[in-house]
């Protein structure tokens, strides 16, 4: 086992590798103290032809990129943060059944150790209304031979709030805060590439529709009262559904319903008894 300067437990390639039961998720793994993104390196490697599941894992990241051009914070041997090359074969306006599936990958391996996390589309884990890990699929590069996805995941494990950014307390949490103890971080990586890859065989194998069923079942939007901002504009609508390509469809308090498949989605929660008052869902 190796320890970063500060006594925590980081991850080698080879102590992973071992219990790893997947097909090509993590395979090959490469793992460093701190890059700029995990991304960027990814699609580094993708661009040199890296085969899909190559996984590579930061323990920091000085760039760390949400979506929306937002920063992502992750502290050494507090959490999990990797992105893996992918090599679907759908085409790019479909990449958003990627960020669903992964949703679903990470959900059901968070499951085996008694976590119920919800999602809020597209791309949110939420426990107790917190966000605990957020997913940024990313188009690989265009000189790239074949058509590549990078999917970088970032999942708090075991910050206590005070390791987060003051205006992120209120709304991230990490597993540990929610349970007081942490899954094994090997073993938990080896659980979602696992999760993950059988979730993506759905995808390749075109059934999707079970990603779907899946994602649905833990989806805290149906049927919600919220606020959507795109492209500048912002509008209030009642979510209807997921559809069969990953776009969140709403009714508009106008009537009609609007597809979407980018923006920001926040709900509103209904003041007894007729006023209404906007309220920030945690994890946005
Ligand atoms: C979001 O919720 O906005 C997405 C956050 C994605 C963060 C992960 S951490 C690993 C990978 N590398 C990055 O720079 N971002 C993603």
């Amino acid at each position: 086992m190796r320890r970063s300067p500060a006594g925590l437990k980081i991850l080698i390639p080879e102590a992973v590798s071992k219990g790893l039961t997947t097909r090509f998720f993590g395979k090959p793994l490469y793992c460093f103290n701190q890059l700029t993104s995990t991304n960027d390196l990814a699609r580094e490697l993708a661009r040199g032809g890296a085969s899909e599941g190559t996984t590579v894992l930061a323990e920091s990241q000085t760039k760390g990129r949400g979506r929306h051009g937002r920063k992502w914070v992750s502290q050494e041997g507090k959490s999990l943060t990797f992105s893996i090359v992918l090599r679907p074969s759908i085409p790019q306006e479909r990449f958003a059944e990627l960020t669903l599936t992964a949703a679903v990958g990470v959900a059901k391996a968070l499951e085996r150790h008694g976590f119920h996390p919800a999602i809020k589309w597209p791309n949110d884990l939420l426990l107790s209304g917190r966000k605990v890990c957020g997913i940024l699929t990313e188009v690989g590069p265009k000189k790239d031979k074949m058509t590549s996805a990078i999917l970088g995941i970032g999942l708090n494990l075991s910050q206590s709030s005070a390791d987060f950014p003051s205006d992120l307390r209120s709304i991230a949490t990490s597993l540990k805060i929610q349970k007081g103890k942490t899954p094994d971080r090997e073993v938990l990586l080896q659980e979602i590439l696992s999760k993950l890859e059988e979730a993506y065989g759905w995808v390749r194998d075109g059934k999707f529709l079970r990603v779907l069923t899946e994602w649905r079942q833990r989806s805290i939007l149906n049927g919600k009262q919220v606020k959507v901002s795109l492209g500048g504009r912002s509008f209030f609508a009642q979510v209807l559904d997921v559809d069969e390509r990953g776009g969140l469809l709403v009714r508009t308090d106008i009537g009609t319903v609007e597809r979407l498949t980018a923006g920001e989605v926040e709900t509103l929660r209904l003041k007894a008894p007729a006023s209404t008052r906007k309220t920030k869902t945690k994890g946005n």
